[in-house]
């Protein structure tokens, strides 16, 4: 409970945190007013069953004679309107502090939300490498909702039921010393064994929760991401069955939880009514009249009536919290407890410009969790603008060698050096910005063309003679005009569905040239495009040759004939180097894989 305390705690920032001390202020007065309105109502009913009484209680001669109240029904009227007052009052104070409470809910929400996808953000790209993003997702979205709601709020709500109970059940102690206790040990035990009971089962509870929403999430990005294929091979069934038993294992988790936290609730009211009857019955035995019986009576049931639904309150709170508690755990670590990583700030506006050489000096890069490295002291050179080109079977560590280059994978050891310069962590977004890159997957936005070439800049500042001038290069100028019924503003659909592959990737290669980098690179850029159109888009290409260093990778070697060197790679390791002429007339590998596209 208190280690839950405390990471509640560190996650509100410094602000938060009085803001919430704060609002425990006003719970605390609503609360004692609410006492107030209880204890009040026991001198009323002494005064309505016996009027008499004023005369001989003195408290109630002191209010009497405080009110100037002409006659004992005059008195009535006057505490009847004043207790009114007060129950109004109380209750007012209850819907003031629940509208501050929402509020400040819905702010930590939000905030704590950003606040995660901000930090993953921030990982590296490594990180994205061995996590489902699904998992992230539902982190972001579901877990937040658990902590903020089921959590802080709850906790807090927490410290106003325990308030009210811990203020009645004094007052039920002054009113009738012995039977408060009596009273509190009773329903307190039957609490405390009935938690006991439910504390282990809470916890597993909240596992299988955290555990079937991750399944959900990831089997529904799964079946729309793969609705190809899916459709296709009629696996829809297979599909839903599984989606179908992650959700019911996720409802029925839910309901239990929902159901252990409310179940007291009936077992208590049955004791507590029980009770007004046992008391009844405990002072007629002891020879109380019906006149001392009423008062004690009124105010246990209008006790029992305030009280009752703040311990079943507090009970659910204390299940929740446990059966939040997995969902807890995850934020506080993801938040909290992971790497402090530099936040990605906006690409910084001097690139960090190529005049030599770029190398890479003995570097030895493995993937985490995998088992050898790609690669073990690699050295590899390109001159400034000039056109290289890298060729290789499936799975010799090109698209590596280039995640390196960009900067995206850290490597174990070795150097990357720009013109003498080690890039470093401070350097390497000013690196960064010089680079075209286009990946061998084109991720698209569903946005327009113009907002997809410019890719995250806001649409009024999108500088459209370069979303022209990069497409034209791209062979793609002639394609949006002519063809698409919005131009530049046409909707391309989601990850890009409503184009073929070709235009994909001619949008990839006009994105990368949009900033006028100095350095491009292009992973397989051209793999979809029929000879003619890949012929055209490297012409363009070839165009930039001598003014851009340029790095192809490619399959069909065709591409790279007006390469100033191309480098031939195996299993992590440059195995020959030369023009296409020279490696075609001296390596009968490249010769093969020449003529075999
Ligand atoms: N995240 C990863 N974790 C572990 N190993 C990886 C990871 N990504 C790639 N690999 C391995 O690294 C090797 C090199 O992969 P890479 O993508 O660089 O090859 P490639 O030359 O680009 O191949 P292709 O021509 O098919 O694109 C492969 O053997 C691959 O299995
Ligand atoms: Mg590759």
């Amino acid at each position: 409970m208190f280690q839950m305390l405390k990471t509640i705690i560190a996650l509100l920032d410094k602000g938060d945190r009085i803001k919430a001390g704060l609002l425990l202020f006003p719970m605390l007065v609503a609360a004692i007013v609410d006492v107030i309105g209880i204890a009040f109502v026991m001198p009323f009913i002494v005064v309505v069953a016996d009027p008499d009484a004023i005369q001989t209680h003195k408290k109630l001669l002191y209010f009497y004679q405080l009110s100037h109240a002409s006659s004992p029904h005059r008195f009535l009227i006057i505490a009847g309107l004043v207790l009114f007052f007060v129950l109004v009052m109380a209750n007012a104070l209850g819907a003031l502090n629940n509208w501050f409470m929402w509020k400040f809910m819905g702010k930590q929400e939000s905030k704590i939300s950003s606040r995660l996808l901000e930090k993953y953000l921030s990982h590296p790209y490594e990180f994205f490498l061995n996590q489902n993003t699904s998992a992230l997702m539902k982190n972001i979205i579901t877990e937040t909702e658990v902590v903020s709601h089921g959590i802080i709020m709850y906790s807090m709500q927490l410290f106003t039921k325990l308030f009210a109970v811990v203020f009645i059940v004094l007052l039920l102690m002054i009113v009738n010393f012995k039977l408060a206790v009596f009273l509190s040990i009773i329903m307190g035990g039957v609490y405390g064994i009935i938690y006991a009971f439910i504390r282990k089962r809470l916890g597993r509870i909240s596992v299988d929760m955290v555990t079937s929403q991750e399944a959900r999430f990831q089997l529904l990005n799964e079946s729309f991401g793969g609705v190809k294929e899916i459709k296709f091979l009629k696996l829809s069934r297979f599909f839903l069955n599984q989606f179908t038993r992650s959700t019911e294992k996720y409802t029925s988790s839910k309901a239990r939880l929902q159901i252990i936290s409310t179940m007291p609730k009936y077992i208590l009211e049955s004791i507590a009514f029980g009770g007004v009857f046992l008391i009844v019955i405990y002072m007629l035995a002891a020879q109380h009249s019906a006149a001392t019986i009423l008062p004690i009576l009124g105010i246990y049931v209008f006790a029992g009536y305030r009280l009752l639904p703040a311990l079943q309150t507090i009970f659910m709170i204390l299940s929740s919290l446990k059966g939040g508690f997995a969902s807890l755990d995850l934020v506080r670590h993801d938040l909290l407890t992971s790497l402090v990583i530099n936040k990605e700030n906006s690409m910084p506006s001097n690139k960090l410009s190529i005049q030599k050489t770029l190398q890479l000096n003995a570097i030895r890069f493995s993937y985490p969790n995998a088992t050898c490295p790609i690669f073990s002291n690699f050295n590899f050179v390109v001159q400034a603008n000039t056109t290289v080109g890298l060729v290789g079977t499936t799975g010799a560590g090109k698209t590596t060698l280039v995640d390196i280059i960009l900067g995206m994978l850290s490597y174990q050891s070795g150097a990357l050096v720009v013109d003498n310069l080690v890039i470093n962590r401070d350097n390497l977004p000013n690196w960064q910005a010089n680079i075209g890159y286009v990946p061998q997957q084109i991720f698209l936005l569903d946005n327009t063309i113009a907002s997809n070439i410019a890719f995250g800049i806001e649409k009024e500042n999108i500088d459209y003679a370069a979303v022209e001038r990069a497409a034209r290069i791209a062979n793609l100028h002639d394609f949006i005009v002519k063809e698409l019924p919005l131009q530049y503003q046409t909707v391309v659909g989601e990850r890009g569905v409503r184009l073929s592959g070709g235009q994909r990737q001619r949008i990839g290669i006009a994105r990368a040239l949009y900033r006028d980098p100095g350095v491009l690179i292009l992973d397989e850029a051209t793999s979809s495009l029929d000879g003619i159109t890949e012929l055209a888009i490297m012409d363009a290409i070839h165009n930039l040759s001598h003014q851009k260093t340029i790095i192809i990778i490619a399959h069909r070697l065709t591409t790279l004939k007006e390469c100033d060197v191309i480098y031939m790679m195996e299993k992590g390791k440059i195995v020959d180097t030369g023009k296409y002429e020279s490696l075609m007339s001296a390596n009968l590998e490249f010769q093969k894989m020449a003529n075999m596209r």
